[in-house]
C-alpha cells in the first residue's frame, strides 16, 4: 500500500541531528547496528564475513533439515557458490551505500523524504534489503570455509569514491551509484507474454542514462530541504529524480538476482548446495517483487512528471499510456512462453538460461549499468573468471 509521509515524520524516525553530528566511528557503529537490527545472529560479524568461524554457524544440530552435509564440495558446486558470494559482496556494497543515506538510520533526511514519496516504508525496506545481502555474503563465504574452500574476498577493490553528500561514509566502494544507466527492460518483460530465453528482446518503458541514484553532494541537494509532491523548485526536483532512479535501480539489481539463482541452482551437484541456492534465490525474488511495486509509484500520479534539472531525465506518467505493458500496478509476473512454445504459457521468473541470466550475463548487465565505473582491470578479470567458472558447470548427478 502506498503511503506518504512528510519530512517531519521521517526525521523524527531517523534522528537526523544525531546521525549527522557524531564522529565517523560512531557513524559506522550506528550504521552497522541499523543493518543488523533484524538479525541478531549477525552481531559482531565482520562485513565481508570471510573471517567468521564457520563452525559457529554450521556445527548446529546434527539431525534432519538443520544439519550440514559432511565431505568436500565438488569443483562445480564450489564454483557456483564462489560466484554467488562475489555477487552478494557486490550487492552488499551497493546496498550499504543506499542504507547509509536512505535507510532507517540513514543520514540524509531529504533523500529519505524523497524516497518516502514512493512509499512511506522505503527506509525500512532499504535497511532490510541491505541486511539480507550482508547475511547472504557472510553465509556463503562461511559455508565455503566450512567445506575447506577459500572464501571470496573483494576488499582490495574497495577503491571507488563515496558520495560527498551528508550521510555517506567517506570510504572506498566496490560499486558506483553516482552515474548509472538503469536497464528497465525487466519492467516490460514481466508484463509481457514473451520470454527472452526464446530470443525476444524487450525494451524498458523509458530510459535512465547517466543518472545518480544517491545524492552526489549537498550543493545541488541540500540534506535538510523538504520534499513536497510535486517538487516546488529545482533542488527538490533534482533530489526526487535521484530517489526515483534509486527506486528503479533497486528493482533492476534484484531482478538480476532473481534470474541468476535459478541458473546456478540448475547446475548444483549436491542437494545441500541446491538448497542453499534455491533458498537465497527465493529472497532475491521477494526483493524484486517489492521493488517492482515501489518503482511504479515514481511513474504514476501524483508523483509522475518529475524532471531532473541537471540531466533532463523525466519520469513519465506510465498509466497515461493506457497499455498493459506500462500499467504500473501490473506487478505480478504475466504468464509467458516457457520451455516450449507448444506448451501453455506459464508465470515464471525469466530469463533462466545461462546465456541470458547466468553469471557472465549478470556481470555484463552490472557493467553496462555502470555499477563498476572506475574499477580496475584486475577486478574485471577476477569477477569474469569467477563468472565463467560458474557458467561452465554442468549438472553432475
Ligand atoms: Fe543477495
Ligand atoms: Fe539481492
Amino acid at each position: 500500500m502506498k503511503e506518504k509521509t512528510g519530512l517531519s515524520a521521517v526525521t523524527s524516525e531517523t534522528n537526523l541531528s544525531e546521525a549527522t553530528s557524531s564522529s565517523t566511528d560512531d557513524g559506522v557503529q550506528r550504521h552497522w547496528q541499523g543493518v543488523v537490527k533484524r538479525r541478531s545472529f549477525l552481531k559482531g560479524l565482520g562485513i565481508a564475513g570471510a573471517t567468521l568461524s564457520a563452525g559457529a554457524l554450521l556445527s548446529t544440530e546434527a539431525h534432519g533439515q538443520t544439519s550440514t552435509s559432511s565431505g568436500k564440495l565438488s569443483k562445480g558446486d564450489a564454483a557456483l557458490l564462489r560466484f554467488a558470494a562475489a555477487a552478494e559482496l557486490i550487492e552488499a556494497d551497493l546496498w550499504q551505500q543506499y542504507n547509509e543515506l536512505g535507510g532507517v538510520r540513514g543520514g540524509n533526511a531529504a533523500y529519505i523524504a524523497a524516497l518516502s514519496n514512493l512509499d512511506g516504508d522505503m527506509a525500512q525496506y532499504i535497511s532490510d534489503n541491505t541486511d539480507d545481502e550482508l547475511s547472504h555474503a557472510a553465509f556463503l563465504n562461511a559455508y565455503l570455509i566450512s567445506k575447506g574452500e577459500a572464501p571470496v574476498d573483494l576488499d582490495a577493490f574497495r577503491t571507488l569514491p563515496s558520495s560527498q553528500a551528508t550521510g555517506a561514509l567517506n570510504t572506498g566502494r566496490l560499486t558506483n551509484l553516482l552515474r548509472l544507466n538503469v536497464d528497465l527492460s525487466w519492467y516490460t518483460r514481466y508484463r509481457s507474454t514473451q520470454n527472452p530465453d526464446f530470443g525476444t528482446k524487450l525494451k524498458g518503458p523509458f530510459v535512465i542514462e547517466n543518472q545518480p541514484a544517491i545524492p552526489v553532494s549537498d550543493d545541488d541537494t541540500p540534506p535538510g530541504q523538504p520534499q513536497p509532491v510535486p517538487p516546488a523548485n529545482a533542488q527538490q526536483s533534482r533530489m526526487q529524480a535521484i530517489a526515483n532512479t534509486a527506486g528503479f535501480h533497486f528493482a533492476f539489481i534484484e531482478q538480476g538476482g532473481a534470474s541468476l539463482y535459478p541458473t546456478l541452482a540448475f547446475k548444483a551437484n549436491s542437494a545441500e548446495v541446491l538448497r542453499i541456492l534455491i533458498s537465497i534465490g527465493g529472497v532475491e525474488i521477494d526483493h524484486f517483487g517489492l521493488w517492482h511495486d515501489k518503482a511504479g509509484n515514481a511513474v504514476s500520479q501524483p508523483l509522475a512528471g518529475v524532471t531532473d534539472p541537471e540531466t533532463g531525465l523525466t519520469f513519465p506518467d506510465l498509466n497515461a499510456l493506457h497499455s498493459e505493458l506500462d500499467q504500473t500496478n501490473l506487478i505480478l509476473a504475466e504468464p509467458c512462453e516457457f520451455i516450449s512454445k507448444s506448451l501453455p504459457q506459464c508465470s515464471v521468473i525469466r530469463p533462466t538460461s545461462t546465456k541470458n541470466g547466468g553469471a557472465v550475463a549478470t556481470i555484463k548487465a552490472f557493467t553496462e549499468d555502470l555499477l563498476f565505473l572506475g574499477q580496475s582491470p584486475a577486478f574485471f578479470s577476477l569477477v569474469t573468471q569467477l563468472a565463467q567458472e560458474a557458467d561452465s558447470v554442468r549438472r553432475g548427478f
